[in-house]
């Protein structure tokens, strides 16, 4: 058995080894013979003559190893009071239906398909029927409005949308259709069609001719098979927040993918066949794609499928009693589910009632994972807590204290060291290498490994441009970070304008967008500020039209239902101030980070690009007036 350092040595010394290796952990259908190459737009990709099939993996090859009666996944629904488990053999059957009525509806391979859906199993049903038919699945999730999915139908361009009557957040149904509707209205690319799974909690009307109810389209599908797909052919695109309103589609292939996600569920997350893995993220999300749905099954774990919250559904005791009735071996969350639970059970009382005795690992990433509420877990589980960094655009983790190669010794805050396969560096933002425990950019050397992001759907351009440009030969992560004197790998937070509240990544670009449309408002800036539930929540800064007389108070609540509308409730954005002028740099470039610091009390240095100093002294009034800033210069 290799140490961590051996395998990691090789990775980076001689990748094509190192995958080579890793490739037989999955079946194909041709076997890749020529490990890395790079395609016509330069990226490097894996396994590039492999032929497979995702669903097959997910499926088929555990039902022809003679595990077709094992569970593959259980659906717990606090939201709707019921838990439903499908062993391989029902999953697979229901899926071939689906595969089959899509295919009758004209979806073929590389042809799209927009997935909107609740937590339901009907979610994990279609991605698997896309993948079994090669056909490229765009999960969109649920809590983004109309404008978010219509922006993604466009870009997507999809042959079918396949959403249900409404979802269920804590006691408030939410219907879907209406929000479709309005998309497809918002939309300039049209649908072959639109297909609805009505749930007894409200049902949908379905008026057009091309609007299908789920159950009746499924039954009358033919039991679709397999299609042979290309390593390199993409299985699912899903779109993120960058820098600008405009989310980017980052595409992942099916080779690498099933195999960089087939090695990391023992290597990672110490699991094998047969264990029970549980991601309660949901699958509108990257965490979703990689373990709520393809990861687990892959390797023939049963996985977890939670419609419900940490809280309020019943109660904040309701993630211990899922790990305890499904004998959940390794959990993965995110640090923001456990504020929530903190907050509602301080003492950690309800976990009293449940025995935990099956799990050995808990994950979290999706945001940094602040000390308290990792000593909190620390102190009230009997299993090491990981803290464990990763992205969309990998599809897995680039950092992690890995189960498979034995814990290393834990340090608080860090995520540990890297995983095979990404050569991390800290750069400073003159390109140099960072010393030990110097902040800097935090860079992974060409090639990615396996799984990582290959390009932006249809935008290569803006491929190199976010990730390749800042620093040649270096993906660009995004994050902040160090490296400590053992090489331990610390992620402090974003570089960019990104944010990520409560484990949702968001730009403020997208919310700026929302805010910009309301008449009164000249020009705005959003910048994420530090909440102690949240991780961050997004803070409007606002500058009013001349001649606009409105109230802050009436302008705030007209601000806070149009961010609902236009991008959703989910970006908790609760808090405007209003300003005379915006900080820019002489180029007109918006000093978010200055006033991001400032807001949260952080040392800040003033650009010497910036065009007029004073207006920070007016920021930091404003924020002081409306009680958020502690800055200090
Ligand atoms: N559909 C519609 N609305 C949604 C939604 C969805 N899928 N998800 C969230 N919302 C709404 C909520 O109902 C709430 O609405 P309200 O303002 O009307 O009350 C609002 O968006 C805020 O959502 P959120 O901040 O997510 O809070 P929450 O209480 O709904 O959920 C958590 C708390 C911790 C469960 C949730 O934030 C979470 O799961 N975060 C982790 C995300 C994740 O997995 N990230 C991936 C990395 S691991
Ligand atoms: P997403 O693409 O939604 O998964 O968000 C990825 C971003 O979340 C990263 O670029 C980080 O900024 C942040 N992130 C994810 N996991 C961690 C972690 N464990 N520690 C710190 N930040 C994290």
């Amino acid at each position: 058995m290799p140490t961590y350092e051996d395998d990691y040595q090789l990775s980076i010394e001689d990748p094509v080894a190192f995958w080579q290796q890793r490739q037989s952990e999955i079946e194909w259908f041709e076997t890749p013979t020529k490990t890395l190459d790079q395609d016509a737009n330069g990226s490097w990709r894996w396994y590039v003559d492999g032929s497979l099939n995702s669903c097959w993996l997910a499926l088929d090859r555990h039902i022809e190893a003679g595990r077709g009666d094992a569970t593959a996944l259980i659906y717990d629904s606090p939201a709707t009071q019921s838990i439903a488990s499908y062993t391989f053999n029902e999953l697979s059957a229901r899926v071939k239906k689906v595969a089959g009525a899509m295919r009758e509806a004209g979806v073929s391979k590389g042809d799209r398909v927009i997935i909107y859906l609740p937590m339901i199993p009907e979610a994990v049903i279609a991605m698997l029927a896309c993948a079994r038919l090669g056909a490229v699945h765009s999960v969109v999730f649920g809590g983004f409005a109309p404008r978010e999915l219509a922006m993604r139908i466009d870009d997507a361009e999809p042959k079918l949308i396949l959403t249900a009557s409404c979802g269920i957040e804590f006691d408030k149904v939410i219907p879907y259709k209406p929000l479709v509707d309005a998309a497809l209205e918002l939309a300039t690319h049209k649908v072959d069609g639109v297909v609805v799974k009505q749930r007894p909690q409200c049902e949908a009307t379905l008026r057009a001719e091309n609007e299908f109810d789920w159950s009746a389209w499924e039954a009358a599908g033919p039991s679709a098979e397999v299609v042979a797909v290309s390593a390199l052919d993409p299985l699912y695109i899903l779109y993120t927040s960058g820098t600008t309103g405009r989310p980017k589609g980052v595409v992942r292939d099916n080779g690498g993918h099933a195999v960089a996600l087939t090695y990391s569920m023992h290597a990672v997350y110490g699991v094998n066949a047969g264990d029970v893995f549980w991601a309660a993220s949901d699958v509108g999300w990257v965490v979703g794609h990689s373990y709520i749905v393809y990861g687990p099954l892959f390797k023939g774990c049963t996985t977890i499928l939670f419609e419900g919250k940490p809280v309020r559904t019943p109660d904040a005791g309701t993630f211990w009693r899922v790990l305890a009735n499904h004998r959940v071996k390794t959990f993965f969350v995110a640090p923001t589910a456990f504020r929530a639970i903190k907050k509602e059970d301080p003492e950690c009382d309800l976990l009293a009632k449940y025995d935990l005795s099956s799990l050995e690992y808990l994950f979290v990433a999706g945001e940094r994972c602040d000390a308290p509420t990792w000593h909190w877990l620390d102190d009230h589980l009997d299993v090491p807590v990981i803290d464990h960094w990763w992205q969309t655009e990998t599809g897995w983790s680039i950092c992690a204290n890995m189960v498979g190669y034995g814990l290393k010794p834990q340090k608080v805050g860090s995520l540990t060291l890297p995983v095979p396969g990404y050569d991390v560096k800290i750069l400073t933002d003159d390109g140099d290498e960072a010393k030990p425990n110097e902040d800097g950019n935090v860079v992974v050397a060409q090639p990615l490994p396996p799984g990582a992001l290959p390009t932006i759907w249809r935008d290569h351009d803006r491929f190199i441009e976010s990730y390749w440009s800042a620093f040649p030969g270096y993906y660009t992560t995004g994050d902040g970070g160090y490296r400590d004197e053992d090489g331990y790998v610390y992620v402090m937070g974003r570089t960019d304008d990104v944010m990520n509240v409560a484990g949702h990544r968001l730009s403020t670009g997208q919310i700026e967008e929302a805010i910009a449309a309301h008449p009164a408002v000249a020009e705005c800036a959003v910048v994420g500020v530090r909440d102690s539930e949240k991780g961050q929540v997004p803070l409007g800064l606002v500058l009013l039209k001349d001649g606009m007389n409105i109230q802050a108070a009436a302008l705030q609540d007209e601000l806070v239902q149009l961010v609902r509308q236009k991008v959703g409730p989910f970006t908790n954005f609760k808090r405007s101030v209003v300003v005379k002028r915006l900080p820019k740099t002489r180029s007109g470039k918006i000093l978010r980070q200055v006033m991001r610091k400032m807001a949260d009390g952080d040392e800040y240095v003033i650009p010497s690009t910036i065009d007029d100093p004073d207006i920070l002294d007016e920021i930091r009034a404003a924020l002081t007036d409306a009680e958020i800033s502690r800055g200090t210069a």
